[in-house]
C-alpha cells in the first residue's frame, strides 16, 4: 500500500515508518522537521519537508504521490507547553488537522489513521483506560487532540489513542519496550482498519487497552 506519514520524522512516526517499510509498504514522509530529524527517516523513503498548515504543499504531495492512506502523527505534544501557549496547540493539532483532512478529501484520499492520545481521557479513573471512559482532557494538548478527533466527524477515520510510550530521559535499555508498544499500537490500528467496511461510520477515539509499559521517568513528555 502507498501511504503518506505526517510527522514521520518524529519519535512515533519514524517507528511507524520503519514498521511499514518492513512490511513492504511504499512510504512518503511529510514533516516540517520542527521536532523531527531527517536522519530518523530511512534513506529509501522520500521525505517531503512541509507543514500541514500549507495546503498547497499538501495538495502537491497528495497529487504527486497518490497515497491510498495517510497516517497522521504530526502534532505538538507537550502537555506543559500547551498550557502556556494553547493557541499553538489548537492551531497545530486541531485547525491544521482539518487542513490535512480537506486536502485529503480534495485529492480523493479516503483513509486516515489519526494518532490520538490517552490525554483525551484526562486523569485515568482506572488502568487500563478503555474506549468508553469519559473524555475529560485536563490540558490544552488533550483538548486540542480531542478537537482534532472531532474534525474527523463524518469521515471513515480510525483513531488510535496512544499510551504513554516514550520519554526523552528513559534509559536506552527500555527502548525495545517502547518500540514494541508502538508497534503493537500500529498493528492494532491496521487490524481495526481491515475489519471496517469502506463506508463505516467514524470511530470515536479508541484507547489501546495495553498496559502502560512503564511509569514515566522524570522529565518525560506526558502524552
Ligand atoms: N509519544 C507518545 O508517548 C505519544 C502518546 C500518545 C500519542 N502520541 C501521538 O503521536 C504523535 C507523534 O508523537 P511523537 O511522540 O512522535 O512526537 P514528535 O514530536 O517526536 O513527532 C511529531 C512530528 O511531527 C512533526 N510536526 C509537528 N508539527 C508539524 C506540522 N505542523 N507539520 C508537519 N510536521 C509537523 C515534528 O517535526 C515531528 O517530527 C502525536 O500525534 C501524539 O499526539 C504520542
Amino acid at each position: 500500500m502507498r501511504v503518506l506519514v505526517t510527522g514521520g520524522a518524529g519519535y512515533v512516526g519514524a517507528t511507524a515508518v520503519r514498521s511499514l517499510r518492513a512490511e513492504g509498504h511504499e512510504v512518503v514522509v511529510y514533516d516540517n522537521l520542527s521536532k523531527g530529524h531527517r536522519e530518523a527517516v530511512p534513506s529509501d523513503v522520500v521525505l517531503l519537508t512541509g507543514d500541514i498548515a500549507e495546503r498547497s504543499k499538501l495538495d502537491a504531495a497528495l497529487r504527486e504521490h497518490r497515497p491510498e492512506a495517510v497516517l497522521h502523527f504530526a502534532a505538538s505534544i507537550e502537555a506543559g507547553e500547551s498550557m502556556r501557549t494553547p493557541e499553538k496547540y489548537f492551531r497545530n493539532n486541531s485547525a491544521w488537522t482539518l487542513t490535512l483532512l480537506e486536502a485529503m478529501m480534495a485529492n480523493g484520499v479516503g483513509k486516515l489513521i489519526f494518532s490520538s492520545t490517552a490525554a483525551l481521557y484526562g486523569e485515568p479513573r482506572h488502568i487500563p483506560i478503555v474506549e468508553t471512559d469519559p473524555l475529560e482532557p485536563t490540558n490544552a494538548y488533550g483538548e486540542s487532540k480531542l478537537v482534532g478527533n472531532g474534525c474527523c466527524y463524518g469521515l471513515g477515520v480510525y483513531t488510535a489513542s496512544g499510551m504513554r510510550v516514550c520519554g526523552t530521559s528513559m534509559p536506552q535499555d527500555q527502548t525495545a519496550t517502547r518500540e514494541s508498544a508502538i508497534n503493537r499500537s500500529l498493528t492494532w490500528s491496521r487490524l481495526y482498519c481491515k475489519q471496517q467496511p469502506e463506508n463505516a461510520s467514524p470511530s470515536p477515539s479508541m484507547a489501546l487497552t495495553i498496559p502502560r509499559p512503564m511509569a514515566p521517568a522524570s522529565g518525560t513528555i506526558s502524552t
